[in-house]
């Protein structure tokens, strides 16, 4: 049987680092709230002339570095990102521009914070059908051009970032045994940017009505956040016949530590099992969980024939998880 098997991973972040003590002369905030209510101590901030691309690059040639293969053997890129470059072209364009990545399709999927495990569902279908045989899966965000750093509801949470994998054809049991994608539209105002599409073009009013930034109901979402991520990682063990305890990794969504701990303790998984960074770079949205399967391949986390569950939850709504032999 044909699998999709995570040949290599990689990452990219900007240098500037903000912590909550930077926060605090920001807005009415404390190290103390930002710790205590998400588990966040700092995070990565892109400056001038850095960009979703330049991170998404970095992140693909580390990975391709670690798959030892080159950029022109790679069929398909996929982006998962809700800050592209541009509106258009896609950032996945833009990447395979600078890793001259000649022979591959290059798209990019926007599911928020479910974009890369959306990404690598999508690329796992086009492998198992033979359609490409080397794939790029790619989550990369700059969300603080996005965020209002007058609010302090939003402004403390989000990161800058990339994680990437290389995905290639292989026959035995390593690899992608299962990817489950959902989404519910009822709710998509929880989290939204209400500014720049098509809805509310840009224009002073845009801007004088902050609709450029994204706005979100935190304690809606944390709700929702908790009861899908929970369903979307039973529904990856169920359809494998297996139970949390054959789990030697969970990788969830770095978004709050409470949720994470929240799901943790539903599903059963121990800390020992589970995999947490998001004190270090705050919710990077479609980038965490490349980002953290990177820190915790490379830190020696994960061992070949290990079962890791990767669970995402964003705006859309969106929700999907993906089980991995490694
Ligand atoms: O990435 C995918 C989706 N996103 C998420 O999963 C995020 C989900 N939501 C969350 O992580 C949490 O809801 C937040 C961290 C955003 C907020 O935590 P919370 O415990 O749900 O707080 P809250 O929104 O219920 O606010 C509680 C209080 C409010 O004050 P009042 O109205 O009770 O007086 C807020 O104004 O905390 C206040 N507050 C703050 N205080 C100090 C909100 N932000 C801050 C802040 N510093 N930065």
């Amino acid at each position: 049987m044909i699998r999709a098997k995570i040949t290599g991973t990689g990452s990219a972040f900007p240098d500037k680092v903000l912590t909550n003590c930077d926060i605090e002369k920001l807005v009415d905030t404390s190290d103390d709230w930002i710790t205590s209510r998400t588990g966040i101590k700092e995070r990565r901030v892109a400056v001038e002339g850095e960009y979703t691309s330049t991170f998404a690059s970095r992140a693909a040639e580390n990975a391709l570095q670690m798959a030892g293969i080159t950029a022109a053997e790679i069929d398909l890129i996929i982006v998962g990102t809700i800050t592209p470059d541009f509106p258009f072209p896609a950032t996945a364009c833009l990447v395979q521009n600078n890793l001259k990545a000649s022979k591959a399709a290059a798209f990019d999927v926007a599911a928020a914070c479910s974009g890369f495990l959306y990404g690598l569902s999508v690329a796992d279908k086009f492998i198992k059908t033979g359609a490409a045989k080397k794939a790029l899966v790619i989550g990369a965000e700059v969300l603080t051009r996005i965020v209002d750093w007058d609010d302090r509801n939003t402004c403390c949470l989000f990161g800058d970032g990339a994680g990437a994998v290389v995905l290639e054809a292989v026959s035995g049991d390593a690899g992608i045994l299962s990817t489950h994608i959902h989404s519910d539209g009822t709710y998509w105002e929880l989290l939204h940017q209400p500014g720049c599409g098509s809805r509310n073009p840009a224009s002073q009013k845009t801007l004088d009505d902050k609709q450029i930034f994204l706005r979100m109901q935190g304690n809606e979402v944390f709700k929702l956040a908790v009861r899908a991520m929970e369903d979307a990682a039973h529904e990856a063990l169920a359809a494998n016949g297996m139970t949390a305890a054959d789990l030697n990794l969970f990788i969830p969504h770095q978004a709050n530590r409470r949720i994470i701990d929240a799901i943790g303790k539903r599903l059963g998984v121990s800390d020992e099992q589970l995999f947490v960074n998001l004190e270090r770079y705050g919710n990077t949205s479609a980038a965490s969980i490349p980002i953290a399967l990177d820190e915790a391949n490379r830190t020696g986390r994960i061992k070949s024939g290990d079962i890791v569950l990767f669970d995402a939850f964003g705006g859309g709504l969106t929700w999907a998880s993906a089980l991995v032999r490694w």
